[in-house]
């Protein structure tokens, strides 16, 4: 055997393999998503996402400052209003679900990074992600109403917004409300890449966001698309968006590590819940090591390209990193 040929020296022990490691996964990295709804002293189980909770504010108010104590720098707010309409109006109320924890939060802790969701389908009765005239999503109407819920949560002191809807043109529209309104300091981080997916399940029944009819294949992007994601990422780049991000992570990998090689903006990846949901169930039988294997799946997700990782798991790495071996 020729000189060099060993890759197994650099395997030898664990201080080694620490030493040459290409990715470390940070908490600093990870954001994670909470569920919140009105009411008191609520802390209900999401059934097909065991171990996240839907909260009421005032346990959201507690679970931050666990957050903080583990380290977490940021959360992503969903809301459950307390009623839905055609045009899904409680989205963008001064005093909704989300604008009151948002408040709340930014009061006691006003270095911890928010940022919220920021999309139609769990406000509206039909549960589609833009406003429905006719059978046919309303592109151009629904910007309108993104726009005014940036705006709430803008004022409500959110750090970043995160649209979730796919509609065109989104982004532009809601930079320059924003700064018109003199939010120039709120961030988006646009959901660019988001791929029409059946990983997203186990949320809907979480947010109470599935479409009454039809699906969301005319504004999400076909799973069978890469070229399309980079013109997706590459408008939003243009039209404003700080970070841009790919959804589901798990099976879009190529899609994340074509993105970074292709532009040089902060990329997010979204850890969807059916991708954590898949492996708890496994774990729950006893067939996979959800801690092994969850770790694994992060550093892929970091490895790909990802800066930032948005994961239900954030809250249990948080604990891995600490305690555990690297
Ligand atoms: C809302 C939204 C969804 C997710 C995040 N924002 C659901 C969807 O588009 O149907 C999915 C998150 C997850 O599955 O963890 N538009």
């Amino acid at each position: 055997m020729k000189l060099g040929k060993r890759p197994r020296r650099l395997r030898k022990n664990k201080n080694i393999r620490n030493l040459i490691k290409e990715t470390n996964l940070n908490i600093s990295d990870m954001i994670y998503p909470l569920f919140v709804v009105n009411g008191e002293n609520i802390y209900r189980e999401i059934p097909a996402m065991p171990e996240v909770y839907q909260m009421s504010i005032d346990n959201i108010l507690k679970e931050v400052e666990e957050l903080i104590g583990l380290g977490i720098k940021g959360i992503i707010l969903f809301g459950i209003p307390e009623y839905k309409d055609e045009i899904g109006s409680c989205a963008w109320q001064n005093d909704g679900v989300v604008q009151k924890t948002v408040r709340k939060i930014k009061n006691k802790y006003p270095d911890f990074l928010v940022i919220t969701d920021l999309c139609l389908c769990q406000y509206t009765s039909h549960g589609h992600c833009g406003l429905v005239e006719d059978g046919d999503i309303r592109n151009d109407l629904t910007l309108d109403k993104l726009s005014k819920i940036a705006i709430s949560h803008a004022n409500a002191g959110v750090d970043m917004v995160a649209p979730s809807d796919m509609m065109d043109g989104r982004v532009e529209k809601i930079r320059n409300d924003l700064d018109k309104n003199g939010y120039k300091n709120v961030a988006i981080m646009s959901y660019s890449a988001k791929y029409h997916s059946g990983f997203y399940g186990p949320f809907r029944n979480a947010a109470h966001s599935a479409p009454e009819e039809g699906d969301r294949s005319t504004y999400q992007m076909d799973s069978a698309n890469k070229n399309e994601a980079l013109k997706e990422i590459k408008l939003d780049i243009n039209e404003g968006a700080d970070i841009v991000m790919v959804k589901p992570a798990l099976s879009y990998l190529d899609i994340i590590n074509e993105v970074k090689n292709n532009y040089k903006i902060p990329l997010a990846a979204y850890n969807v819940s059916g991708e954590y949901a898949m492996v708890k169930a496994a774990s729950k039988k006893g067939w996979l090591d959800e801690k092994r294997v969850a770790l694994e799946i992060l550093t892929s997700i970091k490895r790909a390209g990802a800066e930032i990782i948005i994961s239900y798991w954030a809250k249990d790495s948080a604990k891995w990193l600490k305690y555990g071996e690297k």
